[in-house]
C-alpha cells in the first residue's frame, strides 16, 4: 500500500526535537518484569508531551471539554431501553472455545463473546455492521469501512469474511486472510493502549501487557474517571515511549496515525455508561478491565486472555449518535493532534515537512496539502482518503479475487466520505519513501510472547 510513512529512525533527525532526545536518552534494554517496574522505567512526563495542567494551551482546554461522545456529535439522548445492551440468553457471556479466533481488539472480543459478532470469530461485512451497531452504537458507514479494510487487506478473499483474531482456517487450495492479530503496520500498529509494539515483544502485538494497561489507565487513577483529553495524553505518552524503545517503531498511515490513536477515543466512546444524569457517558477502572479481560487493581493487574466481556446493566451510546469515520474518528483525531501535537508529529513545521523525517506532506500530494492546511476543515480526512484510494490497486492487482474487495472498500469509502467534498488530487507521490527499517518488519504467526512492556 502506498503510504505516508511517518517515522523516527535515526538520532540525527531527534536532536531538533529534545523531547524525544529525552526519551531516548532513557532508552533501555526490556528488562522489566512488573507493572511499576517498566512504568518507572518508560516513564514519560507531562512535560514530555508539552502539558502543564496549571497552564494547559487553548487546544488542550478545549480537548478537555469533549464529550464521552466525542467533539463533534455529543451525545445528548438518553433512552435506557434503547441503550441496554443485554448480557443474557442469546448474548450472554461465553469465554471463546479453543477454536475460536480472538485478537488484538477488545472491542471486537468482547463483541464477539457475547455473539454481537459470530462467537467463532470470523465475520462478514453484514455482521460486522449489525452486531457493531448493536452493541457499541458504532455507525454503519464506520463498520463498513473498517470491516471492508479488514477484509482486502487481512481477510479471505473467496468467502468476504475476515477474523478478529489470527488466521482462518484454510479454504479449499487457497490461504485465507492472516487475521487482524497478524497485520502487523497493514491494521496493527505501534503505541497501542495495552498491546506491545510488536518488534520489542518478539512479533506479538495482540497480547495484553498489564504494564501498558496500567500506564494507560495511570492517566484517570486520581478520580477514577478516564476521558477524551486523559487518553490523548496517554497516547502521546506512549507515541514518545514507542519512539524510545522501539527501533522498529513505524507509524504507516492507517495502522499507526489512524487505527492506533484512533482506538484511544474508541474505548471513551463506545465503552463508556451512560445515564439518564450523564448522557455524555462516563468511564471507569471497572469497566475498562471488563472490557479488556483485566482483574485486579492499579498498577498489579493480570489479563485473562479471551475473557473480554460487555459490563452488567451497561448501556452504549444512543443509535441515534453514533460514532462516525468523518465527524467521530476525523473529529476527534483533529482535537487530538490539535492538543498535544507530539502524537502526530510535524512538529510545528510550517513548510509541510516531518521534523522527524524530513518526509514533505506538500511532495505527497502534488502541493495541496502542506503541514499548515492538514488539519483544516475536511483536510486531514481527504488526505487519508485520497492516499489510500490510490494505493488500493497496487497492493491487490497481483490476485485475481481482488476485484470485488477493491470494489466493496471503495463503496464503503464513498458512502462514509459522501459528507465531505475533497479536493481533486493529480496523485500522490510515494516514490522517495527513507528505507526505514520498521517498514519491512514483518511477525508471522505463531510467535506469542506475552510480555510486559
Ligand atoms: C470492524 C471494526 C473494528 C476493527 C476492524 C478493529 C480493528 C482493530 C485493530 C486491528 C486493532 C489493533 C490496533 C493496534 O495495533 O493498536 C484494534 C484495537 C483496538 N480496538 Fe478495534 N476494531 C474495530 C472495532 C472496535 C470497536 C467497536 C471498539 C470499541 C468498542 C474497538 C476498540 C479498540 C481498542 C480499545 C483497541 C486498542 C486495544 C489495545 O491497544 O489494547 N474497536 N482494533
Ligand atoms: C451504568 O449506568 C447505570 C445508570 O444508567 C447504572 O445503573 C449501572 O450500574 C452502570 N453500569 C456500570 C457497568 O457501571
Amino acid at each position: 500500500m502506498k503510504s505516508l510513512t511517518v517515522f523516527l529512525a535515526a538520532l540525527q533527525s531527534a536532536a531538533a526535537f529534545p523531547a524525544v532526545m529525552e526519551s531516548l536518552s532513557k532508552r533501555q534494554s526490556n528488562t522489566c518484569t512488573t507493572s511499576a517496574k517498566c512504568n518507572e522505567q518508560y516513564e514519560v512526563t507531562d512535560a514530555d508531551i508539552g502539558y502543564n495542567p496549571n497552564a494547559p494551551t487553548a487546544a488542550q482546554i478545549a480537548s478537555a471539554g469533549r464529550n464521552h461522545c466525542g467533539n463533534l456529535v455529543p451525545c445528548t439522548l438518553f433512552s435506557a431501553a434503547e441503550q441496554y445492551v443485554s448480557t443474557s440468553g442469546a448474548n450472554a457471556f461465553q469465554s471463546p472455545k479453543s477454536t475460536d479466533l480472538r485478537g488484538p481488539c477488545p472491542g471486537l472480543n468482547a463483541a464477539a463473546n457475547h455473539g454481537y459478532l459470530a462467537r467463532n470469530g470470523v465475520q462478514s461485512l453484514a455482521q460486522t455492521i449489525t452486531g457493531l451497531g448493536q452493541a457499541y452504537g458504532m455507525s454503519v458507514d464506520l463498520a463498513g469501512i473498517l470491516g471492508a479494510y479488514a477484509i482486502a487487506f487481512d481477510g479471505d478473499l473467496v468467502s468476504m469474511t475476515w477474523s478478529i483474531g489470527g488466521p482462518q482456517a484454510k479454504l479449499g487450495a487457497i490461504d485465507s486472510g492472516q487475521g487482524i492479530s497478524w497485520s502487523h503496520n497493514k491494521y496493527e500498529g505501534d503505541t497501542s493502549i495495552s498491546r506491545c509494539d510488536a518488534y520489542i515483544n518478539n512479533g506479538d502485538a495482540h497480547s495484553l501487557s498489564p504494564t501498558r494497561f496500567a500506564y494507560a489507565y495511570y492517566e484517570g487513577l486520581e478520580d477514577d474517571r478516564l476521558d477524551m483529553d486523559k487518553f490523548a495524553r496517554a497516547f502521546a505518552k506512549n507515541t514518545h515511549r514507542s519512539i524510545g524503545q522501539n527501533p522498529y517503531y513505524f507509524a504507516p498511515l492507517f495502522s499507526t496515525t489512524l487505527v492506533s490513536p484512533a482506538a484511544y477515543n474508541f474505548v471513551i466512546a463506545m465503552m463508556s455508561n451512560h445515564t439518564a444524569d450523564q448522557p455524555g457517558g462516563y468511564l471507569n477502572e471497572d469497566m475498562f478491565k471488563t472490557f479488556f479481560a483485566v482483574t485486579g487493581d492499579y498498577p498489579n493487574y493480570e489479563w485473562h486472555p479471551g475473557q473480554d466481556r460487555i459490563p452488567d446493566n451497561w448501556y452504549r451510546r444512543p443509535s441515534a449518535q453514533p460514532y462516525t469515520a468523518t465527524t467521530g474518528v476525523f473529529g476527534d483525531l483533529l482535537s487530538e493532534f490539535a492538543a498535544y501535537p507530539d502524537s502526530f508529529r510535524f512538529g510545528g513545521n510550517t513548510d509541510g515537512v516531518n521534523t522527524y523525517t524530513g518526509i514533505n506532506i506538500r511532495d505527497f500530494s502534488s502541493g495541496l496539502y502542506n503541514a499548515q492546511n492538514l488539519f483544516e476543515g475536511d483536510n486531514f480526512a481527504c488526505f487519508v482518503y485520497q492516499n489510500i484510494q490510490q494505493g488500493l490497486p497496487d497492493v491487490l492487482n497481483a490476485n485475481p479475487l481482488v476485484t470485488a474487495a477493491v470494489t466493496l472498500l471503495q463503496k464503503q469509502f464513498g458512502i462514509a466520505f459522501s459528507a465531505i467534498s475533497c479536493p481533486a488530487i493529480s496523485e500522490f507521490n510515494n516514490n522517495n519513501l527513507p528505507p526505514y527499517p520498521g517498514r519491512s518488519y514483518s511477525p508471522n504467526p505463531p510467535s506469542n510472547a506475552p510480555q510486559n512492556c
